[in-house]
């Protein structure tokens, strides 16, 4: 039995789905395929994943290829409420609301846990984590986890450094399919038109400061730089650094970018990227946001002690006075600028990362127990597969190599 906020909310659901199903022919053919021998028959899946009509559509396919699906929400402010009932009343058990409290979001997740999933797919890893100190018990049941984002697969490699692994865990985010497409484009792209939607702000001549020059921040930068937004990237990574650099963006740390900075957006997925001395050294008017995964690369916690007041100026938006007079603008709270504030990535991205989603845990069903209880990659056949059945989709034709081609590439002399 779902726990959702109301059902009767499914009918604008439904429409949200009808409508990411029309571009996403990956998963159309996924689920085309291998409904016909319902190859998830007598599977759980458990997900923990940002719950919005993509993720939904992924669900759906799942479930009408036979698999029972139980879904939470990986981030309390991404779950959206019409498309959980439409979930709840097609069948696949739900445990998400909008906004819920985080003691709510980790008894949601045990909700999951509770059906006894035979296999995961996790966005951040915290139902993992739970899985891991929790419900012991289940460990030998699971075949295996898919893992969507960057921080949640550094969290299973420590896991598995400190602790092993008893089942494979997928780094579904390491897929040239993925994070080409899904952290540089899929970000850059939403995370921008969800800074316009939030501000209705000009992005053309605003200084932005974007910190971490990685697939997601350099998707941010290039795409604001589209703009005519003029960029600076901070960066603890010196070849990182010089890339950026490179290609044309100013470097420099993050305590000098905080006294230019007209926007502030965090993408690392490390923690107190933009702490107290930096919050008091910004300009009056400076807006801040996150696109990494969690809400501590900006240091809410010490703002919050730092204001003298506080209130919310537009939707998803929060005024922070601070001692010196100066007023900060915190976009949805320090969570993920685009998913919080809008539909999160393109349609046509996550057709991609969920195709692998898709047929990494077809994969991890037949052949889980066999494989390395290790985190592993996503195998080369399946990244070709998704990215043949989307050029196939867009009528793209591309040469395949001769013989004498591919003797030419092996041979050493
Ligand atoms: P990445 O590992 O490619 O890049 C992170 C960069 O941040 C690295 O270059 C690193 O050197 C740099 N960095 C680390 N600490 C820093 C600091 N204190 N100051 C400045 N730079 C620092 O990771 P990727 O794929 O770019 O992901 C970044 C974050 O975004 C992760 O938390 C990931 O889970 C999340 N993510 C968010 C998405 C979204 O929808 N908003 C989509 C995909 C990933």
């Amino acid at each position: 039995m779902s726990k959702i906020r109301d059902i009767n909310l499914w009918k604008n659901g439904e429409r949200k789905v009808y409508w990411a199903k029309k571009f996403m022919p990956v998963v159309n053919l996924l689920e085309k395929e291998y409904s016909s021998t319902q190859i998830f028959k007598n599977t759980t899946i458990g997900m923990c994943i940002h719950l919005e009509a993509k993720t939904a559509r992924l669900a759906l396919s799942f479930k009408n290829c036979g698999a029972k699906v139980v879904c939470a929400g990986s981030n309390p402010l991404s779950t959206q409420d019409d498309v959980v009932a439409y979930l709840a009343k097609e069948g696949v058990e739900v445990f998400a609301w909008r906004g819920e409290a985080e003691e709510d979001y980790i008894n949601n997740l045990r909700e999951v846990l509770n059906k006894e999933p035979d296999l995961l797919i996790d966005d951040g890893f915290d139902l993992t984590t739970l899985l891991y100190k929790e419900f012991s018990h289940l460990k030998s049941k699971i075949l295996g986890v898919g893992e969507e984002t960057t921080t949640g697969v550094i969290r299973a490699k420590a896991l598995e450094k400190e602790k092993g692994l008893v089942f494979p865990i997928v780094a579904v985010n390491d897929a040239r399919t993925k994070f080409l497409f899904d952290n540089r484009f899929g970000t850059g792209e939403s995370a921008l038109s969800s800074f316009m939607r939030n501000t209705n702000l000009l992005v053309a001549g605003k200084i932005f400061v974007i910190s971490g020059y990685g697939w997601v921040g350099r998707g941010i930068a290039h795409k604001i730089q589209g703009l005519k937004g003029r960029v600076i990237i901070t960066e603890v990574d010196p070849i990182k650094a010089l890339e950026a650099y490179m290609e044309g963006f100013e470097v420099m740390p993050i305590s000098k970018a905080v006294k230019l900075g007209d926007v502030f957006i965090t993408a690392t997925g490390n923690c107190k990227v933009i702490t107290k001395e930096h919050f008091l050294n910004m300009k009056d008017g400076a807006i801040l946001a996150n696109a990494g995964h969690f809400n501590v690369e900006i240091d809410m916690k010490s703002l919050e002690e730092l204001a003298i007041d506080k209130k919310e100026v537009r939707e998803n938006i929060h005024e922070y006075v601070l001692p010196n007079n100066k007023r900060l603008y915190v976009i949805a709270e320090g969570r993920l600028l685009n998913l919080a504030g809008g539909d999160g990535h393109p349609v046509e991205i996550m057709d991609l990362s969920f195709g692998i989603q898709f047929l990494v845990m077809k994969w991890l069903l037949e052949y889980g127990r066999s494989l390395p209880k290790r985190v592993l990659q996503v195998p080369q056949e399946i990244e070709e597969e998704v990215a043949n059945l989307k050029l196939k989709s867009l009528n793209i034709e591309i040469d395949t190599l001769t013989e004498e081609q591919i003797h030419y590439l092996q041979s050493w002399n």
